[in-house]
């Protein structure tokens, strides 16, 4: 029977580590560092924080652990994945070398250019002036873009000169560098792939709901909520959207020797007819994980390792229902999140993200608090199953988005 270490704290890793923890192979689950929430599915918390790597490979070992699983960009970024392979540990992510694809925009950028992969134009640039004016270029609004990680809050839409030279100056005061992008008004879904090097399989595609208020208004967070499958992104698009998108990316990783192992995540905008690349994250989405993780009726394990071992397991999806989680977020979030109130008691069909534990009591920490999700045959079912039961939960001032799914409803 196998150990299985999950790296990260939030709800998207409570779903990583309970889909493991589902499997017949694996007896055990460890997170680091994890959270107070996961310990009630029989998960076992690690008090190692996911950057510091030396201790994560002693504990790896002391344990033998047969696989760790790295759910956040910020330890991928650091090259995670390249230290526990030198220290001889199986580690499913990409290395340092990949996860620029994420962790770099510009490299992004540049690697979609030389393989063909549809995005919106784009200039990259050191100097402020020159930044402005190639901006000028474009009507307003304008996207400017930090290079760097930003945990999604590196995009400004700028509406006019003085938005777009604020945005400009701070972005290259963070990286050095910014990026100037066309603004594309399209509908936006992500796609989210596993890849063994040249296998890959594809999960449903899912739909986030990145502001923090009704209608997509106020500031953009982690993610409010999702669902899974997405009606209005049907065959015909997913199949273009294999095509001139998913295929072409792993021909280019393929021929830039950046395969890997580890996850794929694509968000996508729609173009008019076409859809185009907006970014690429070389891991999990949260809260899309939420709805995702669930919907696999073939055990993960044996879907993770068959893809390290390089080859392709056959993978089953549900097929008759419809996936809604809502995230719940402290008061505040996401500029100044309220901490520590009291956990209310949770139904079983939720995954923590904000907790932690004084004197034996749960209480919130930092702003996503958990995801709580449901299925049903219809996603109207699905939305008022989730919204019915969240009505049960005695939520004090605990905050959460009241339309999750509305727009393909
Ligand atoms: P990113 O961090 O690159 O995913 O961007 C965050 C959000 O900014 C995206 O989800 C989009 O809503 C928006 N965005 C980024 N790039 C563009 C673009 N070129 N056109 C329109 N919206 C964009
Ligand atoms: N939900 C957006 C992300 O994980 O990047």
């Amino acid at each position: 029977m196998a150990k299985v270490l999950v790296i990260g704290s939030g709800a998207r890793e409570h779903a990583i580590a309970k889909s493991f923890l589902d499997s017949d192979q694996v007896e055990t689950v460890f997170v680091a560092p994890g959270n107070p929430g996961m310990k009630r599915d029989g998960i076992e918390t690690v008090a190692i924080g996911e950057l510091d790597f030396d201790a994560l490979i002693n504990f790896a070992k002391e344990n033998q652990v047969d696989l760790t699983f790295v759910g956040p960009e910020v330890p991928l970024a650091a090259g995670i994945v390249d230290e526990f392979e030198s220290a001889g540990l199986k580690a499913f992510g990409p290395n340092k070398q990949s996860a620029q694809l994420e962790s770099d925009k510009d490299f992004a950028k540049h690697f979609m250019m030389m393989n063909g992969i549809p995005t919106a134009q784009f200039g990259s640039f050191t100097n402020e002036s020159d930044a402005i004016k190639f901006a000028a270029k474009f009507s307003f609004p304008v996207v400017v873009k930090q290079t760097g990680l930003a945990a999604g809050k590196g995009v400004a839409i700028a509406q006019d000169q003085s938005e777009l030279e604020t945005a400009v100056t701070a972005a290259i005061a963070s990286d050095g560098r910014v990026l100037i992008e066309e603004f594309i008004k399209g509908e936006e879904f992500s796609v989210m792939v596993l890849l063994g090097g040249k296998n890959h399989i594809l999960f449903p595609v899912s739909q986030d709901h990145k502001k923090i208020f009704a209608n997509d208004e106020g500031p953009n967070t982690g993610g409010m909520g999702a669902y899974s499958p997405v009606p209005h992104v049907d065959d015909k698009l997913v199949l273009k959207t294999i095509k001139t998108i998913i295929d072409p990316t792993i021909a280019g990783l393929e021929k830039q020797q950046l395969l890997f192992n580890g996850v794929m995540y694509i968000g996508c905008i729609m173009d008019g007819d076409t859809p185009k690349v907006i970014e690429y994250n070389l891991r999990f989405g949260d809260p899309e994980t939420q709805v995702l993780l669930p919907q696999l009726k073939t055990d993960f394990y044996h879907v993770i390792t068959e893809l390290m071992n390089g080859h392709r397991p056959d993978v089953d999806f549900q097929m008759d229902s419809f996936y809604l989680g809502v995230v719940v977020s402290a008061p505040g979030y996401p500029e100044n999140p309220k901490q520590d109130i009291p956990m209310p008691d949770l139904p079983a069909n939720v995954y923590y993200a904000g907790v932690h534990e004084q004197d034996g009591q749960l209480l919130s920490k930092g702003g996503r608090i958990f995801t709580i999700y449901d299925h049903a045959a219809t996603l109207k079912e699905a939305q008022q199953k989730v919204y019915a039961e969240l009505s049960q939960i005695n939520l004090s001032d605990f905050y959460f988005r009241p339309d999750i799914g509305y727009r393909d409803l």
